[in-house]
Order: structure tokens, then C-alpha cells, then sequence
């Protein structure tokens, strides 16, 4: 071994930049050569697309947002269809990649990604493609590690626009709606919600009614709180309804949820009469630098991605397992996703607060 690839997958996130480096550092540290492939795993096909990771590419990157490496979340290399269905690549394409990493001269591969880049990682791990994982996504919605990479990012993100809409909904006793993202997991929306004074908090795991939401603001009225501040994940429903998405389904892909924030905002204004405002967070959830933990966490997991590489450990996501960072097989972390458990500590905490989870 003396050559590694490095490749990053689905949805960019902060904190890519920041495994990258460390993977690259850690590879370096041991006398191997790091090579970036461009674009996910296509970048190994023919023409392939690639840059030396060297001590003068990896400059800068420990807090820059994005991936110097461009991503795919659609595309030849994409196993997730519709509501989490998964396909399998077809042997050709296993076999490109194989030729492609034996032309570059690389021993293994290290896959950053999430649990459509994972399930793919699996098949070629299944294919005989040495492979170690990485787990990234905002969501927070992949088993074998209490917490991916880019989430702690957008939560902070997501609890600083409550912090701002907190201002603006009480000088103009307003109800302000924030939709922030996290597919079909409430993660985000909670951890934001708690840490941000949400008065209503709606997630994917817990279908809501616009009773219980008005009984909330009423509430507050009748407390002298004239405002209220709700945040609903975009995979939110009401009770009996389902996702709302904000795109027909394409071929392939995951279908693009979004728009119940605006749904959830037109209902309140007219069963309690309250002005209601809706704010889209959307991608800037996704974009700038990683929080210090996730800067932590990143350098963790590339480092120990590299461990496991040396180790001929393949298979294996690196994960954050409590007392530190461990690994699990990657078949561990995929096809079922981790979503908020609604009797969870958090959820708990929030109804222990008084905060309506909307049921
Ligand atoms: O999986 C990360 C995520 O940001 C989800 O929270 C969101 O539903 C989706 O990706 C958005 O994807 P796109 O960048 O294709 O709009």
C-alpha cells in the first residue's frame, strides 16, 4: 500500500474539506501518497478525473465549506430511488471502478458520504473493491455512529436563524415559521428547536395536528407571549397526510421534499388569526464552515479511516461511538435510517419544557 483514494459523495455538507485533509495528512504521515477523486466516484471511470493530494493541495482546508473534490447525488453511481429504495449498481460499473483504481495504483479506497454513497460503498466492498467509509450527512440519519459529520454544523445554522427570527417575531407578534432540512428524520428540527426556543417543534417521526399546534399559540396568547416561533423538519406531516415535495420525482433519485413550511404558515394564519410568516433555511444549512466540534469530529474520522486502511480492515465506516471514535461494517449504517425515537431523551426534554410537539 502506498497510494489511496479519496472520494466524496451525495450532498456536499461542512466538514468534507476537513476529512479530506485529514485523510490526506494521515495517509502522508505513513509515507502514502493521497490521490482526490474528482466529481464522486465517477471520477475513477474513463476519462478519469483526479488530483494529487499533497501537502500544498490540502492548504486551507480545514474550514472551508463544500468539497474540493465536487459531488453527485444523481447520476450513474446513485443507489437511493424515490423514499429510500435502493438499486443495485450494475457489474459493469463495479468493474470500471476496479480498473480505474488498479490504473491509478491505488490500494484502497476511503468513501466519504451518506447513506446512498454507503450503500454503494457496500456493494463494492460485497464486489471486492477494498473500501473504509466515512459518514457525512446534515441529516444525522445513519446508524454505527451517534452523530455524522455536518450535522452539529447545520444545527448551530438552524439555531441561529431562530435566534434572529425570535427578535422579528416578538417586535411584530408575529408567528414565524422555520422549514429547515433533514429529509425524513427530525433531527435537525429538534435539536435546533430546543436549542433555539422553539414553541413548536414538527418531525417526520411524530405526525402532527393543526389542533394541537393552535392550542400552542393560543396558549402563548394567553400568557401575554403575543408571538410564537415553529419549526418543522421538511419531511413533517400532518396526521394522515403525506410528504409534501417540491419537485415531481426524477428517475434515481431521492424525491426532493421541501414546502411544508408554507403549508404549516397559511394554516395557523387562518385557524388563529396570528400574522404568520414562513422562512426556508434551505442549503445555507449546507454551506459555509464546520462548526469546532464537526472540525474535531472530521479530523477524528478521516484519521481513523486511515488507521482502518493500514489495518486491511475494509468494509468498516469509521463512527463516533460515545467514548471516542470506532468503526462498524457499513452494512450496519445503511438501509435503515436512524430517525429521532419519540420518547427519546430530547423529545422528552421538549415536552419537559413545555414545547409542542404538535400531536
Ligand atoms: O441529505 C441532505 C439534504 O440536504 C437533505 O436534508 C435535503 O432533503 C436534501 O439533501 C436536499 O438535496 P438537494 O441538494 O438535491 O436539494
Amino acid at each position: 500500500m502506498n497510494k489511496i483514494g479519496v472520494v466524496t459523495g451525495g450532498g456536499d455538507c461542512p466538514g468534507l474539506n476537513t476529512v479530506i485533509r485529514a485523510v490526506a495528512k494521515a495517509a502522508a504521515q505513513r509515507g502514502w501518497e493521497t490521490l482526490g477523486i474528482l466529481g464522486g466516484y465517477e471520477g475513477l471511470l474513463e476519462p478519469q478525473q483526479y488530483v494529487p493530494l499533497d501537502y500544498k493541495a490540502i492548504g486551507g482546508l480545514l474550514n472551508r465549506g463544500g468539497t474540493i473534490l465536487g459531488t453527485a447525488n444523481r447520476g450513474k453511481f446513485s443507489a437511493k430511488t424515490g423514499h429510500g429504495e435502493t438499486r443495485q449498481l450494475p457489474r459493469e460499473l463495479l468493474d470500471g471502478v476496479r480498473e480505474g483504481m488498479k490504473k491509478l495504483g491505488l490500494g484502497a479506497l476511503v468513501s466519504i458520504g451518506g447513506d446512498g454513497s454507503l450503500t454503494i460503498a457496500h456493494q463494492m466492498c460485497e464486489a471486492g473493491i477494498p473500501i473504509v467509509g466515512v459518514p457525512k450527512t446534515i441529516d444525522n440519519d445513519l446508524h454505527g455512529t451517534l452523530m455524522t459529520f455536518g450535522f452539529d454544523s447545520a444545527v448551530a445554522c438552524a439555531t441561529d436563524a431562530l435566534d434572529r427570527l425570535h427578535t422579528t417575531a416578538e417586535s411584530h407578534r408575529r408567528v414565524m415559521v422555520l422549514e429547515v432540512m433533514g429529509r425524513y428524520a427530525g433531527w435537525i428540527a429538534l435539536y435546533a428547536g430546543v436549542s433555539g426556543g422553539a414553541d413548536v417543534i414538527l418531525i417526520p417521526e411524530i405526525p402532527f395536528t393543526y389542533e394541537s399546534i393552535c392550542a400552542k399559540v393560543k396558549e402563548r396568547e394567553a400568557l401575554g407571549k403575543h408571538f410564537t416561533l415553529v419549526v418543522v423538519a421538511e419531511g413533517a406531516k400532518e396526521k394522515g397526510a403525506d410528504f409534501v415535495t417540491s419537485a415531481g420525482q426524477e428517475a434515481n433519485r431521492e424525491a426532493r421534499l421541501g414546502g411544508i413550511g408554507a403549508v404549516v404558515t397559511a394554516e395557523i394564519e387562518k385557524r388563529t388569526g396570528k400574522e404568520s410568516r414562513n422562512c426556508v433555511l434551505g442549503h445555507l444549512q449546507r454551506g459555509g464552515s464546520p462548526t469546532t466540534f464537526d472540525r474535531a469530529l472530521c479530523s477524528m474520522f478521516g484519521a481513523h479511516a486511515v488507521e482502518l486502511v493500514a489495518a486491511g480492515d475494509f468494509g468498516k465506516m469509521v463512527g463516533f461511538v460515545g467514548a471516542g471514535v470506532g468503526s462498524v461494517p457499513i452494512i450496519e449504517a445503511i438501509g435503515k435510517l436512524k430517525t429521532v425515537p419519540p420518547d427519546g431523551t430530547l423529545a422528552r426534554t421538549a415536552r419537559a419544557l413545555g414545547i409542542s410537539l404538535g400531536d
